[in-house]
């Protein structure tokens, strides 16, 4: 998950990065008044966007009073930055800026480490910088134990570039940066710039995090992170209910449980599809080895919330849990779901206990469910069934 930069600002003050201070603004008004609560002076306004290249969209501005705050928010506001439209402003203190720099920790899955990158020369793109002149970005790779302790932070900043007395200040800045990346499990923690101002104080005045999802079991308040307003409402639902879902953009719902079968089950719908009026896969849906009535109902429920969705296809293979307890939850489910239940499913089991699941189903006779005994059979009815109802 990618943070906002007012989002990586605050995890950098949490665990001691220097930053300056800056508030969040949604109006016009509320920079003006952010504003003045930083002390009336200059400040920066700048888009809360998860996308580079704010400055030179016009997304970062000088301020050099509330009232211009106010008005360069205006401004900034509903600003559309390569298709991500502005719905905050930072009004951040504006720096004195004497020095920008480079600074980024990331995972570096090529070479199964992670990998410090540096320069003195930061601010600019660094992607062009890294292509021209290479050598002016330091790299080193860091050790996932040791991380960046003092004398790493010193060998990044030497292959940086810095003079003696800016490495010494630089340095640890460094080890804290990686406390963040560390701590906060992280995949990236950019900084550009790193700034050293006019009094000689090293201060990060942009940040990129990316969160490692992965660990959000041991992360509690990274839920608090995450942007409700820009996921899809669907996949939002799916997610407290703790099911894998990942929304497509087609008519033929999908359940499954293992993520390979579920991989081919919207390949085979895919190809199926293409001899319906080419009727596309709506989801990945992976319920997983279980397969309780519960998640069967869950998963239904979130596939029948999506309104392109006009057939379903449950393929199921029985391994753990045989197919006699998935056909008994697909039945409880449909009870569970009522009248809610609208679309025609189409469902193959195989696997441990076939005959006895499809024995179930048959023997409910629900006027919602059809049987199928193949993969490819199914899928051919479900997209028939998705083409018809379009
Ligand atoms: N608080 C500040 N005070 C003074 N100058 C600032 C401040 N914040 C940003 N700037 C200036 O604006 C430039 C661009 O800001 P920033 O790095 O935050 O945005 P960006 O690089 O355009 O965006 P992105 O990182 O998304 O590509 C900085 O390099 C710096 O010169
Ligand atoms: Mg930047």
């Amino acid at each position: 998950m990618d943070l906002f930069e007012y989002q990586a600002r605050d995890l950098f003050e949490k665990h001691g990065v220097p930053v300056l201070k800056a508030q969040v603004a949604t109006t016009p008004a509320e920079a003006k008044k952010a504003a003045e609560e930083l002390g009336g002076g200059t400040v920066v306004v700048k888009s809360q966007v998860k996308i580079g290249g704010r400055g030179k969209a016009g997304g970062v501005k000088v301020a050099k009073n509330p009232d211009e705050a106010e008005a360069r928010a205006e401004e900034i506001l509903g600003l559309d930055i390569k298709g991500h439209i502005t719905e905050k402003v930072m009004i951040a203190e504006g720096a004195d800026i004497a020095e920008e720099y480079y600074f980024s920790v990331l995972l570096d899955r090529s070479n199964r480490t992670y990998l410090a990158m540096c320069s003195k020369e930061g601010g600019v793109e660094i992607e062009q910088l890294a292509e021209e002149r290479p050598e002016a970005l330091g790299k080193v790779p860091v050790n996932a134990i040791d991380g960046i302790d003092a004398a790493k932070a010193e060998e990044i900043a030497a292959a940086a570039g810095f003079d003696a007395d800016t490495a010494a200040k630089v340095a640890p800045v460094l080890t804290k940066l990686w406390t963040v990346f560390a701590e906060e499990d992280a995949t990236l923690v950019e900084v550009n710039p790193l700034v050293k101002t006019g009094a000689g104080e090293i201060i990060a005045l942009d940040g990129k995090v990316s969160l490692d999802e992965n660990a959000d079991f041991r992360q509690p308040e990274h839920a608090e992170l995450v942007d409700i307003s820009a996921e899809d409402p669907l996949e939002l639902k799916a997610k407290k209910l703790d099911l894998n879902y990942v929304k497509l953009d087609g008519q033929v719902g999908i359940i499954g449980n293992g993520a390979g079968l579920v991989m081919s089950t919207l390949d085979v719908v895919a190809y199926a599809g293409e001899n319906h009026g080419g009727v596309k896969p709506a989801n990945f849906l992976d319920i997983g080895g279980g397969a309780s009535a519960e998640v069967m109902a869950n998963g239904l429920d979130v596939i029948l919330g999506d309104e392109q969705v006009e057939s379903v296809f449950v393929n199921v293979f029985g391994g753990i849990t045989a197919c006699d307890a998935v056909a008994n939850g697909i039945v409880k489910a449909l009870e569970i779901l009522g009248d809610s239940a609208t679309k025609p499913l189409v469902v193959r089991l195989d696997g441990n206990n076939v005959e006895e699941g499809r024995k179930i189903l048959a023997d409910a006779a629900h006027p919602l469910v059809t049987l199928t005994d193949t993969m490819d059979g199914g899928a051919d009815k479900a997209a028939e069934l998705a083409a018809a109802a379009k």
